[in-house]
């Protein structure tokens, strides 16, 4: 596995790989890998001959007051676990050789931004733009791979290939969960003994949620209010928890038959935020 700290280097990598007639499948990462990503890896295997991973931690995705100093970064046991899942390249930059000090561009994001994560995390998701337009343009993949868990994030990042003309096939990746229902995240490391007992609270809420609309529930406004209530209760605070339009993303109060739908929340347990989602199609 070659592993590329520069973007010239990973440049004429790919080069070599695309001479050899490779169809490229791209996993971006910001490392500290889990179970969720060898999934990635693993769909990204089955849409390409070689399976390229980008680890950056990026840090215009995170605002001021987030975690970007305590995000986990093991890069060493990444690069085993990319050897382990036959990964064929890493890219690894270093921030400075991503980012220019002196940078006069940004992306910005209408109303896709406007709900969920986008309405409380401001410049969350244009700096997730900035890094995947970025690796776009240095891998070149034929085809990404994304979680569904950051639902919002992939439905901006693929409205971003429409408009941005990326030559790039996107793929979803299921949510990947532990036995109890809790989805599977790098923050997950956070979570103390107790909070990671209590914080499945928030798939079984969800999954409570979704099983009223598929037995015929049209308007859950209050459905979901009587969950935020039991979620607070046992110590969650509720960033949103909600149903939107696959499409729009704005929630949406009254369901209607053949739409899709994202049922989404985020919450905190203590410093921990957690995010988690289930599609419903009526
Ligand atoms: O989903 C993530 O891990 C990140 O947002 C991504 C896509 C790697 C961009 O930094």
């Amino acid at each position: 596995m070659d592993v590329n700290r520069t973007i010239s280097d990973v440049r004429r990598s790919i080069e070599l790989l695309k001479k050899e007639g490779k169809r490229i499948a791209f996993v971006p990462t910001m490392g500290a890998l889990h179970q969720g990503h060898i999934e990635l890896i693993r769909q990204a295997h089955k849409q390409g001959d070689t399976v390229v991973v980008s680890i950056f931690v990026n840090p215009e995705q995170f605002g001021p007051d987030e975690d970007f100093d305590s995000y986990p970064r093991e890069l060493e046991n990444d690069l085993q676990k990319c050897r382990d899942e036959n990964v064929s390249l890493v890219f690894a930059p270093d921030r400075g050789e991503v980012y220019d000090d002196d940078k006069k561009l940004s992306i910005e994001i209408d109303s896709l931004n406007k709900f969920m994560c986008g309405a409380i995390r401001p410049g969350f998701f244009e700096g997730v733009l900035l890094i995947v337009n970025k690796l776009f343009n240095i891998i070149t993949p034929d085809v990404a791979v994304f979680g569904q868990k950051d639902i919002q994030q992939f439905q901006i990042i693929s409205r971003m290939i429409q408009e941005f003309n990326h030559n790039v096939e996107l793929v979803m990746a299921p949510i990947v969960r532990a036995n109890d229902g809790l989805a599977l995240s790098s923050r997950n490391a956070y979570l103390t003994a107790e909070q990671r007992t209590t914080a499945p609270g928030l798939y079984r809420a969800l999954q409570f949620i979704k099983k009223q609309i598929l037995d015929g529930v049209k308007t859950p406004k209050l459905l979901i209010e009587h969950q935020i209530s039991e979620l607070e209760a046992k110590g969650f605070e509720i960033d949103y928890l909600d149903m939107f339009s696959l499409k729009t993303l704005h929630p949406e109060n009254t369901l209607q038959e053949g739409q899709k739908y994202i049922l989404a929340g985020a919450v905190w347990l203590g410093k921990t935020r957690l995010i988690d989602n289930f599609l419903i199609e009526l």
